[in-house]
């Protein structure tokens, strides 16, 4: 089972869409809540990095019996010091962006801590690719 929704940059009026899609997706195909939870949580926090710092992108979900796998990626403009961007609190966002509360530095940290395996390819002025894996029958249920 896989499935792809586009992501436009900027529009914060459709922030969680894709998320939300995902998560009727795997509530059909009776992925546990916990797990689905989970999946939302980085899901959400991977598409809205996508409207507030790339130029667009898509995400991703393929399920199978054992793990959903999911992959948020964009067409750049990439990011520069990866190490930096996963600290707790670094947000290069906009005033505009905090305003609407977003941008307080916890999107990657919390992709982190939520994903069983989490790959990223990212570089300036290259695309950002965040793969994402959470295991059906893992430690973390
Ligand atoms: N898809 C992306 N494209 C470009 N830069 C990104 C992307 N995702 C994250 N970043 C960079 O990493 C920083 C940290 O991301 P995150 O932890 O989600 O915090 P926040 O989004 O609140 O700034 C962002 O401020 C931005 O500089
Ligand atoms: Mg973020």
């Amino acid at each position: 089972m896989q499935t792809t929704f586009s992501v436009t940059a900027g529009d914060f009026t459709k922030a969680g869409t894709a998320s939300s899609q995902i998560k009727r997706m795997l509530k059909q195909l009776g992925v546990p809540q916990h797990t689905i939870k989970r999946i939302i949580v980085a899901l959400f926090e991977a598409e809205v990095n996508v409207i507030a710092h790339s130029f667009g992108g898509e995400v991703q979900c393929e399920v199978t019996p054992e793990k959903v796998f999911v992959r948020v990626v964009d067409t750049g403009p990439g990011i520069p010091n990866l190490s930096l961007a996963m600290k707790e609190g670094w947000s290069t966002a906009s005033e505009q962006v905090r305003e609407m509360g977003y941008g307080a530095g916890m999107g990657l940290p919390n992709i982190k801590k939520s994903a069983d395996i989490l790959e990223i390819d990212t570089a300036a002025n290259n695309h950002t690719d965040i793969r994402m894996t959470f295991y059906l029958n893992g430690d973390n249920q």
